[in-house]
């Protein structure tokens, strides 16, 4: 089986593990995919869906994994034992999701080395919310499909300290490692971010004066970093 784009880059944030719990697997090909090359010794499916949690068992069934993937029908992590797994993955879902998920579940979490996380919105509440929540962000990867650009989180538990709000919106991590879709990014962020302001402006009722604000101020952080990294000749 062969992953591509966004799931791929997901799969390849994973470290080896002794047992893998993918949160929310639909289709559950990054967990086949993780077992069938090694990276995963084993693996626990989770959905909250029992229609979505079957297509991943005929998957599993038909790599013939059916003793080292183990399939379970519930919401988060409440259907994971503490100390059960070494790595979590919860991918393609909305970021607000994600923290509700690590937040309702300490005592499983606490026994967990690494998680890998691909928020598809608010990107930046859940950077905000591992780092102040004792979490550290330890590798970031990028990947486009087509128009869209998908952010994946490497977080273990430590300490970390982001010296700027703006990193919690283009990931350090990114930065750091010079990823090579870092300017198209930021460009992408930054042209996204000039529409919603030209909106704001239009609409031009008291309620959108103070998220104006916000965007102007997050518009000029954008700009800061991009001049910056022209600057250093970081691309
Ligand atoms: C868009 S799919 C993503 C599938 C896969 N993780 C991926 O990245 O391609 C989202 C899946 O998350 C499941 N889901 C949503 N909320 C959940 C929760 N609280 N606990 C477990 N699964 C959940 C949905 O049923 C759905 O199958």
């Amino acid at each position: 089986m062969r992953l591509k784009g966004r799931l791929l880059s997901v799969a390849e944030m994973v470290p080896p593990s002794r047992c893998v719990v993918d949160v929310g697997t639909d289709h559950g090909k990054l967990p086949v995919w993780l077992v069938k090359r090694g990276i995963a010794e084993s693996a626990i499916v989770t959905d909250i869906s029992a229609a979505s949690l079957k297509k991943a068992e005929a998957l599993i069934r038909a790599h013939g994994l059916e003793d080292m993937i183990e399939a379970r029908v519930g919401d988060g992590l409440s259907v994971i034992h503490p100390g059960e797994a070494d790595t979590v993955i919860i991918a393609g879902v909305g970021g607000v999701l994600i923290r509700d998920i690590l937040k309702s579940a300490p005592q499983v979490t606490s026994t967990v080395k690494t998680f890998v996380l691909q928020p598809m919105k608010s990107q930046g509440l859940l950077r905000k919310w591992l780092v102040d929540n004792g979490y550290a962000i330890v590798d970031e990867s990028l990947t486009r499909e087509k128009d869209k650009f998908y952010e994946v989180m490497v977080a273990q538990q430590g300490k970390q300290h982001i010296p700027h709000d703006v990193y919690y919106d283009i990931g350090y991590m990114l930065i750091k490692k010079q990823h090579p879709l870092l300017k198209e990014f930021i460009e992408y962020k930054m042209a996204k971010t000039a529409a919603i302001i030209e909106q704001l402006e239009s609409r031009g009722t008291p309620d959108s004066k103070k998220e104006l604000e916000e965007f102007k101020r997050k518009l000029e952080d954008y700009k800061g970093v991009y001049l910056w990294l022209t600057r250093c000749n970081r691309w």
